[in-house]
């Protein structure tokens, strides 16, 4: 593929101090209690460890991969388990993290799956929340940055699994959006 032409949207220290901010309502909402963090691989991967780092509460962390069929930028709404979790989450603290949420389809059916396991409280965090393309009635509880549309890349969201190494998160030129 060729190289896209990146602009510089949200910068490493936004990142850190949404993420900061992040914790601190996190440590304040769930203070005595130990949480369950579940990164949803591979685009929280380097969120996920930033947010498990930035918590003072006592946090486990776990998995779950998912695929969603369709184009490669567009979801179809149906998503597979690649990947599960390793324990169970009954009477657990768990919170989903997610590194942005889209249409929602991805996160809806996460949600839906984790919820037949009864945890005790079962809440969603997510980098990034781009409300425009949401196509599900779909709310994250704590959300690091909105944007409204854009196709992004970096920090560890890819283009075609490229890109998720990028320190800093960037805007794909326009003209060059894969998405249709
Ligand atoms: P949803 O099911 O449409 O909400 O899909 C969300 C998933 O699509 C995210 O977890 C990302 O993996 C991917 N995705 C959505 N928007 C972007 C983007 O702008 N850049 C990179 N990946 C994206
Ligand atoms: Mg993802």
């Amino acid at each position: 593929m060729t190289e896209l032409n990146l602009d510089l949207l949200f910068s490493r220290e936004r990142i850190a101090a949404e993420i900061s901010r992040l914790a601190a309502e996190i440590d304040r909402d769930f203070a005595g209690r130990e949480v369950l963090l579940v990164g949803v691989l591979k685009g929280s991967l380097l969120f996920t460890a930033d947010l498990l780092r930035a918590l003072s509460i006592p946090a486990a962390v776990d998995f779950v991969r998912l695929a969603s069929y369709g184009s490669d930028t567009q979801s179809s709404g149906i998503v597979e388990f690649r990947y599960n979790l390793e324990s169970p989450i009954r009477g657990r603290d768990v919170i989903i993290v997610e590194d942005i949420v889209d249409s929602g389809y991805t996160l809806e059916a996460l949600y839906n799956k984790l919820l037949l396991q009864q945890p005790r409280t079962l809440k969603i965090c997510t980098l990034i929340d781009k409300r425009a393309r949401r196509e599900v009635a779909i709310e994250a509880d704590y959300v690091g940055i909105s944007m409204e549309d854009g196709f992004i890349v970096g920090y560890g969201l890819d283009y075609d699994e490229k890109y998720r190494q990028l320190a800093d998160i960037y805007l794909v030129r326009p003209e060059e959006t894969p998405f249709p």
